[in-house]
This record gives C-alpha cells, sequence and structure tokens, in this order.
C-alpha cells in the first residue's frame, strides 16, 4: 500500500499495553467493582439452574412426586428473572463506566496531538489521525471495560465450575480435562500470531479514513479535473486494503473459532460415552448426568469466549499502538528547557544569528540567516517563489527548530522561552488564510477571547472588512461554512487580518496578506496595516513590491539565502535581484 509506513506504529508488547491502559480505569475504582460484582452475580445465577433441573429429574420426575414440579418450576423462573435483572443493571453500570474511560481517553489524545510539533502533522494524515481518535480509541475502550470484566468472570466461573464438577464426578472431570489442553493450545497459537493481523487491518482503516478526508476536502479539484474515475478507482484501492486485511483477519478466525468450539463438542461426547454405563450401572443418577452436562457446558462457555476476549484483545493491542504512538510522541513544549517567559514589555527587536534550517533534515531551506529587526521597524521579505520566506517566518513563533543558528527576541534566546509566552507576543496572518467553521464574530475573537465589541470592531474597521461583513446577510453573526468556503480568498484575508490585529501583539508577521485582494482594496489594507505596524515590529512577505517600498529594510531570498538587503533605494542602486524585479513588475502594473 501505497505510502504505509505513515500509518505504522511502534509495536508494543502486551506488557506495557496492559499497565498503560490500566491507568484510564483508576479514576472509576466504584464503578468497576460495581461492575464487576454484577457480573458475578448475574454468573452466579446460571449455576442454580443445573442444579434445579436435576432435582427436577432425580427427585421430581424420578419419584413420581408432581406435586413438587410446580414449586421447582417457579423458583427457576425468579432465577432466570434476577439473573436478567442483574444483567441489565450491569449493562448499565458497564456502559456508563465505558463511556468515561472512552470521554477521558479521548480527550488525552485530542488535547496531546494539539501540543505536537508542526513537523508531526507534515508527516501525518489527518483522516488516519481522526480514525486513531474516533475507532483505535473506542477499540482499546472495549477492551479495558469488556475484558477485564470477562477475564474476571471466566477465570472465575472456570474455578467455581471445575470444583463443583469434580465433587459431582471425578472421572468425568478428568476426562473433560482432554480437550482443554488443545482449548489452551489452540488460544495461545492465536494469541501469539494476531497482533501482526490486527495491526495490518488498522493500517488500512487509517489510509482509507485518510484518503476520504482528502477526497471531500479536495471534492472542487476533483471535480474541475473530471477525475472522479481516477478517484473511484483510488479509493477502490483503499477500500480493497481494508477488504483484504479484514478478510485475512476473518479467515484465520473462521478456522480457529468452529475448531475450538469442536474441541468443546468432544468432552461433551466423551462425557455421554463414559457417562452413560455409570448411569446404567447405577453408579451415577440420570439427572446427575445431565446436570453434569450442563455444567460442562458452563465450564467451556467461558473459555470459548476467551477466544473472543483474545481477538478483542488483539485487535486493542493494534490500536493502542496507534493511540500510544500520539500520546508518547514528544510534547513540543518538552523540548530542552523551555522554562523562561519573554520579559514584559516585549519591545519587539529581533534578531536571527547565523540561522540554517531544512525540512526532514533534507537539503538546506535555509542557509546562514543574520537579520536584525529594530523594535518598530517593518521587515520585507521578497525573492522567487520557494526561496525560503514563509519558512524563515515560521521560525519566529518556533513552528519549527532552526537546525544551529539562535533567534532572539529583545537579547532573549526564543529556543529558551515558553512556547505560551512566545506565540502570545506574535500576531500571524498566515499565507492561506483559515477559519474555523463559526460566525464573521467568533473567528476574528479569536485572536482574543475576552476583547469587548467596540475592540472587535474596532479591528475589523482597520483591517477594511467592516463594511462587507456588515454587507452580509447576518453581519457579524453570519457563518462562514467549514474553512470558510462561503467567503472569497481576499474576504477572508481581511478576516485573518482584523483576528490577527485583535491580538494586538507587538510583533506581527503578515505573509502575502494583500496578495488576493485588488488594487483598491490593497491600499486600503496598505493604509491600515502601515497605522498599525507602527509600534510594532513588522514581517511582511509581499510578491507586490510596490506594497513594500517603505520598508526599514528589505531582504532578498534566493535558494534559502538572503541575496541582497537594504532599503529600496539602496537596493534599486544595486542592479541585483531587486532592481530586475522591480523593474519587470513596474513594466506589468503598467500595462494592467
Ligand atoms: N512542510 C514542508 N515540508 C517540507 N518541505 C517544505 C515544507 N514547506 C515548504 N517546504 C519547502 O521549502 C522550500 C521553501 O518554502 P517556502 O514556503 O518557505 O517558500 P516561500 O518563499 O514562502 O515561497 P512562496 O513565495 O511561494 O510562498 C520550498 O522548496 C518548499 O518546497
Ligand atoms: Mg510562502
Amino acid at each position: 500500500m501505497e505510502a504505509s509506513s505513515e500509518f505504522s506504529s511502534r509495536p508494543r508488547s502486551t506488557g506495557e499495553f496492559l499497565r498503560r491502559t490500566v491507568v484510564y480505569l483508576k479514576p472509576y475504582k466504584a464503578a468497576a467493582a460495581g461492575n464487576m460484582a454484577l457480573a458475578f452475580l448475574t454468573i452466579g445465577f446460571y449455576y442454580v439452574f443445573p442444579y434445579v433441573t436435576q432435582y427436577i429429574i432425580d427427585d421430581v420426575i424420578g419419584c413420581g412426586r408432581l406435586e413438587s414440579l410446580l414449586p421447582a418450576i417457579v423458583s427457576l423462573l425468579g432465577t432466570f428473572l434476577l439473573c436478567e435483572l442483574s444483567n441489565a443493571l450491569r449493562i448499565i453500570v458497564n456502559t456508563h463506566f465505558g463511556q468515561n474511560v472512552i470521554y477521558d481517553m479521548r480527550r488525552d489524545v485530542y488535547a496531546r496531538m494539539q501540543r505536537l510539533p508542526v513537523s508531526f502533522f507534515d508527516r501525518r494524515f489527518s483522516g488516519d489521525l481522526m480514525t486513531r481518535v474516533i475507532d483505535d480509541v473506542a477499540s482499546v475502550h472495549r477492551v479495558l471495560i469488556d475484558g477485564v470484566e470477562r477475564i474476571a468472570t471466566t477465570f472465575l466461573s472456570v474455578v467455581v465450575v471445575f470444583v463443583i464438577l469434580l465433587l459431582k464426578n471425578a472421572t468425568l472431570t478428568m476426562l473433560a480435562l482432554i480437550p482443554l489442553a488443545i482449548l489452551t493450545t489452540g488460544t495461545l497459537w492465536y494469541t501469539l500470531t494476531a497482533h501482526r493481523r490486527y495491526r495490518k487491518q488498522r493500517e488500512a482503516i487509517g489510509a482509507m479514513n485518510a484518503y476520504l478526508m482528502e477526497g471531500l476536502q479536495g471534492i472542487r479539484q476533483i471535480k474541475a479535473f473530471g477525475r472522479q474515475g481516477h478517484e473511484d478507482e483510488r479509493f477502490r484501492e483503499r477500500a480493497e486494503g481494508l477488504r483484504r486485511t479484514t478478510l485475512g483477519v476473518m479467515k484465520v478466525w473462521a478456522a480457529y473459532s468452529p475448531a475450538m468450539t469442536f474441541a468443546g463438542s468432544l468432552g461433551m461426547v466423551l462425557v455421554l460415552w463414559f457417562g452413560g454405563p455409570m448411569v446404567v450401572k447405577g453408579t451415577m443418577t440420570l439427572g446427575g448426568l445431565v446436570g453434569f452436562i450442563f455444567y460442562l457446558t458452563l465450564f467451556y462457555q467461558p473459555i470459548g469466549r476467551l477466544d473472543g476476549l483474545n481477538q478483542m484483545l488483539q485487535s486493542a493491542r493494534a490500536a493502542s499502538d496507534r493511540v500510544f504512538d500520539i500520546l508518547d510522541a514528544a510534547d513540543e513544549q518538552s523540548t530542552d528547557g523551555r522554562d523562561a517567559e519573554l520579559k514584559t514589555p516585549v519591545r519587539g527587536e529581533v534578531r536571527f544569528d547565523g540561522v540554517s534550517f531544512a525540512y526532514n533534515g533534507n537539503g538546506r531551506t535555509l542557509k546562514d540567516i543574520t537579520l536584525h529587526a529594530r523594535p518598530g521597524e517593518m521587515v520585507a521579505l521578497v525573492g522567487p517563489t520557494g526561496s525560503g520566506k514563509s519558512t524563515l517566518v515560521n521560525l519566529l513563533p518556533a513552528f519549527y527548530e532552526a537546525a544551529s543558528g539562535r533567534i532572539f527576541i529583545d537579547s532573549q534566546d526564543i529556543a529558551k522561552v515558553s512556547l505560551g509566552s512566545l506565540r502570545s507576543r506574535i500576531s500571524v496572518v498566515s499565507q492561506e488564510a483559515f477559519l474555523f467553521n463559526g460566525t464573521v464574530r467568533e473567528n476574528i475573537l479569536y485572536g482574543r477571547l475576552d476583547a469587548t465589541e467596540d475592540e472587535m470592531l474596532t479591528a475589523s474597521r482597520a483591517a477594511n472588512c467592516h463594511e462587507f461583513i456588515t454587507s452580509l446577510p447576518e453581519g457579524y453573526d453570519s457563518r462562514v461554512g467549514e474553512r470558510g468556503v462561503k467567503l472569497s480568498v481576499g474576504e477572508k484575508q481581511r478576516i485573518s487580518i482584523a483576528r490577527a490585529l485583535l491580538k494586538d501583539a507587538p510583533i506581527l508577521i503578515l505573509d502575502e496578506a494583500t496578495a488576493s485582494v485588488d488594487t483598491v482594496t490593497e491600499r486600503l489594507i496598505q493604509e491600515a496595516l502601515s497605522r498599525l505596524m507602527k509600534n510594532r515590529t513588522s514581517f511582511v512577505i509581499a510578491h507586490r513590491l510596490s506594497t513594500i517600498r517603505d520598508a526599514d529594510q528589505i531582504l532578498v531570498m534566493h535558494r534559502g539565502e538572503i541575496a541582497e538587503r537594504g532599503t529600496h533605494d539602496d537596493l534599486i542602486g544595486l542592479g541585483g535581484i531587486y532592481t530586475r524585479l522591480s523593474l519587470l513588475q513596474d513594466v506589468n502594473d503598467r500595462t494592467e
């Protein structure tokens, strides 16, 4: 399967799996105990049935005492009723308990996911990560709750029933143990080989979900390129992967499960074969033999169910590997000693000192970047596409960490500063404006949740989006749709500027903030921005050089290096890359 390594995870031992998952049960000791007690009670009631049956056959029917039949039947009925009542109660307790555990685990996984470094997500697929939060967590919880309950009840009932059987007839009990050896060997084999099969299946589910998610997000591209057929085919491959791995699991199960049941039946046959003559010879009563067989069913049944438990356990182990992959991944905050806070008030002086960086260690995306932005300065970054402008500004809020060199804000090394304090001082308007599904107001307030209505309106006016927002049918309460699909790119861009402005941070990063707006709007935004950039250190990335002419310094990036630097006038005088770009754009502007 394509890119399967992205879906795989580090296998962990069963011991580690148990140790770590049991932690989630700790807060619910009472529920766990109640659940277990009810499970035992339910089973206890079942044991009454063979006993009463034996009594009815030997002492009622056998002795012709029909008058005792009704009371015996009534007490049997009462036992069944109590049995199912306690079972109903068990289901209720079990479900509450289970949903609490699943809720805790899901929250943990999502909380951890949000604190992983950006680079983690570059290597993963959203759909696969979603599978982990939804399906895999549920699978782990199932084994925790049902599994633990089943293990406990199985062992208890096996021991109890074994003692009852021994007391009833030791010879027949020994015979009944023969199939047990087969059952145990089979279960052991299945356990040792199953993990691999289930992991493949889990990975296939992740791969299919990842594909599905991307397909839904790219639905417009699929249609525009008329690639439905092509997509059907690619989806078919993923679905086929899941079908194949599931069939692989089931094929083994289909051979294994009936074989185990057959081994159980073997015991039954042996007991009838040797028990029959005992009844005829009078060493055992007929009711005794029937009761023995009923108890024998209660003996094999939980062992047979252990296979099901085993299947559950194996599937959960595979799922838990994937869940713990996330829980174990290093939190971005945890990387060496980020315990300082940025000293307030932040003046906004930014220095890059010989900074190099590479994505995944392949090649060099940024080479030896040195720059110095004084407080309140506007630093413009220009240069061809792919030259590393966005990468450079992404290092400042520590979305990625520099491979070498250091970055300082107000002479404090940002690698030593807590991410919370660092990021709260930087406003970012990224290249692709992203809005959350909600109202316009909610999206702007995302910049500062406790801002007043007036502050929000001021930011919105400054970003020049107030007018178009009020012309929307529901104004600030209009919903923007998933990722903001209901708005134009320029509108989204301006809302994300308002959001960044509301944050009111001393350092501002604008990655092509004016790229997707017309010239008139661009000028309006430009005005608003220059007003707002006052007293803030700002990094502005722009392709249109006209927007950054007044910058205090312009850095011309070329293949990950700063090729030229200076003011507009300096650079024009230099006659290098900047001059050429500038001349080309002047020509374009004139012919526009
Ligand atoms: N997440 C990533 N993983 C790996 N490589 C990346 C990643 N993001 C960018 N790159 C690569 O790093 C280089 C610099 O990209 P960057 O986005 O910084 O360019 P840019 O100057 O902002 O370009 P543009 O003007 O088109 O926005 C490119 O070669 C790009 O392919
Ligand atoms: Mg870019």
